[in-house]
Order: structure tokens, then sequence, then C-alpha cells
């Protein structure tokens, strides 16, 4: 093939939030919007990159002599990308890839990852190389960790690539066994709303570095191979230093909420006679059990989010928390659909009465993994 095109959505974490490095349980499902890729084979060795979203000049690098550090900014990705491809063995050819998304970048909905994973399938579609999804994944995670420099964990290259319509997906980051899960997000009279609150959040800042270090000295500690294998929140009591054992009861109490949400929405489908509405609530208490959670054991929150979070419920939400790395980028809601526009107004107003930016808003709607659209 020549010319192809090929999408990759962005992805929402219901539940499960700095657990994947740790080898835990993660909930995410895959959003309506993301990254495509436009693919042309190009004779010669280069690829020739352009962005919509930043406009200018093509950046040009040469398949054969990438190397981490060699390539910097956005053309990173898809430059890292075709270097892991070919590390792992996989025919990269030259080519054009023209980028465009409908993502909002440093909003914490994976922008990246489905950059990666829409350049990993249109570079693969070229090549006529059929990578299996999972293998992909930790194909385009390589490249963000070690081309990059940003050590994320598997769930959003998972996301992109693994997750269904009408779904989130309970995946164990230990032994990367997944579920899906009906999550009728957008049905139901239920929405998702994701609410970017305009702080930029960036990976390769140090702070997210240094939890995952605080939490593989935490599992040191206690004689685990990793937090995510514990269930028990109670074995965090075992640390002696409580900066360790408040991150370690994050890690161990948000697997527990991810299992407990998964098998709630599972619950669910199996019985007709379970009143939706519950599980909404349930699920929603939990979430905003999590953002506490992450608020003030794994303090990873900030302002804007906790401002956010709380607005939600006084208008009458289900429950809600911030979404990916932390220190920036966005809240997930679940709210009553009615309530809609009521809680959109009450958050751009709290946000005005403290100068802050107004609001983002994005429609949460569990939608396909990665697919051909051209
Ligand atoms: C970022 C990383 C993920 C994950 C989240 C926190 O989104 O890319 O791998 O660690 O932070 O849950």
């Amino acid at each position: 093939m020549r010319t192809c095109a090929w999408f990759a959505p962005g992805r929402a974490n219901l539940m499960g939030e700095h657990t994947d490095y740790n080898k835990g349980l993660v909930l995410p499902f895959a959003l309506a919007q993301g990254v495509t890729a436009t693919a042309v084979a190009r004779p010669g060795r280069l690829l020739e990159l352009r962005s919509r979203q930043a406009p200018g000049q093509p950046v040009t690098v040469p398949v054969d002599s990438l190397e981490p550090g060699s390539v910097t900014g956005w053309a990173a990705y898809p430059a890292g990308v075709a270097w892991a491809l070919r590390a792992a063995g996989y025919p990269v050819p030259g080519a054009c890839i023209d980028i465009d998304s409908d993502l909002p970048v440093g909003a914490g909905v994976s922008s990246s990852a489905a950059l990666e994973c829409s350049v990993a399938l249109a570079l693969c579609s070229l090549a006529g190389a059929a990578v299996p999804r999972r293998e992909l994944a930790a194909i385009a995670r390589r490249a963000e960790n070690e081309f990059v420099g940003a050590p994320t964990g598997i769930i959003d290259q998972s996301a992109a690539l693994l997750c269904r319509a009408g779904h989130a997906m309970l995946l164990d980051c230990d032994t990367l066994d997944l579920t899906h899960v009906p999550f009728r997000a957008g049905l139901d009279g239920i929405a998702a709303l994701i609410i970017d609150t305009g702080v930029p959040h960036a990976l390769v800042d140090g702070e997210y570095g240094r939890r995952r270090a605080e939490c593989e000295q935490a599992a040191r500690l206690l004689g685990v191979p990793s937090l995510g294998t514990v269930s028990d929140v109670a074995v965090a009591d075992l640390l002696t230093d409580p900066l360790l054992r408040r991150r370690a009861r994050h890690v161990i109490s948000d697997s527990a909420r991810a299992r407990a949400i998964a098998s709630a929405l599972q619950a669910a489908q199996a019985s007709q006679d379970e009143p939706e509405p519950g599980i909404y609530r349930f699920t929603g208490q939990l979430l905003t059990q999590a953002h506490a959670s992450l608020r003030d054991d794994f303090e990873v929150s900030w302002p804007e989010a906790d401002v956010a979070v709380d607005v939600v419920i006084e208008a009458g939400g289900y429950g809600a928390r911030m979404i990916g790395g932390g220190f920036g980028g966005s809240v997930l809601a679940l709210v009553p659909a009615s309530r809609l526009p009521a809680m959109r107004a009450a958050l751009t107003e709290a946000f005005a009465g403290r100068s802050w930016k107004p609001p983002e808003f994005l429609d949460a709607v569990p939608s396909a993994a990665a697919r051909q659209i051209a």
C-alpha cells in the first residue's frame, strides 16, 4: 500500500491512576477524539513529518540513523515510533506523514499515545507489516520511554489500540490480561464530561519520575515486586515513612477501586433489574474518593482540578476526579445528562470568579480503538 490514513483515539481513565507503572489495574476508555496520521510512501530513507497543529516547516528525519535525543518537540513521538519499530525488527519505509488532531494537547487525555499509535499503524500499513496490537502498544510505549524520555506506563497505548466502543477496559498491567466492561456514558441519561482546566501538564517534568521512584522504594521496603500486586490496602501501614505510606495507600486503593467499578459495571450488565443510576452513583463516589487520594496521598492534583471536582459535586454530579499524570490537565466528571448545561455554567463561573481562564469541555463517549480510515 502506498498511501493510507489511520486514526487513533485519546483516552480517559475511569479509574487506576499511577497504577500502570506499578503493575496494578487501570480502567480506561477510548474517546471519540484523536489523532489522524495520513502517510504516503516516499522514495529514499527519510520521514517527512507535518502537523496541522504545529504549522511551519516539515520536520525531516533519517529513518536509519535515528537515536534517542536526536529529535525534539512533537516530531520526537513519530520519529521515536519509527526508531522503536526498527529496533523491534520491523521494516520502516521512507514516508511523508501528515498529522491532524482534535485532541487538546497537555490536557491529560493522551494525545501523545494517540500520535504514536496512529503513526505506528500507518508505518506498518505502508510496510505491509502485520504487528499484533499488544506488541504495537509495547513498541509505542518504548518510543515514549526511551526516545522521547517520558517514563510512562502502558495504559495510554493500550487504550488507544485495544479499547471497544461502549466499553471501558480493565487492564491488569502485571499480566496484561484485559476485560472489556460495558460503560454506557452518553446513553442511559448519563454523561461523562472532561473538564480541561487549562493548566498544561508535561510528563517529562520531574514529578512524575519522582512518584515512580517513591513507589519503587515503597515496594522494595515492603518486599513485594511492585505495589500494584498488593490487594490489601492495610499493607501500606507497614511502611514507617509517612510519605511512602501515603504513596502506597493511593496505588493499592486505586487498583481496588478500578476492580470494584469494573465488577459493578459487569454485574449491571448481567442483571437487567439493576437500576442504572445506582451504578453511576457508586462509580461517581469512587471517582471522588480517588480524587481525594490523588490530592492528599499521591499529591499530584492542582488547585483548578480541586475546584472543578467540588463544583461538579455541588452542581449535582455523581462524582469527579483528575485524570492522567497530574499537575495539570483535565478532570473527568460523571453526571446526569440533564444537569450538563447547569454544570458547565457553574464551572465556568467558578473559574471566572478566581480569575482563571475558562475551562474547556469535551464529551467523553466510550469509543472504538484505533482504525484505518483510508
Ligand atoms: C500518564 C502516563 C500513564 C499513566 C498516567 C497516570 O498519563 O502516560 O502511563 O502513568 O500518567 O496514571
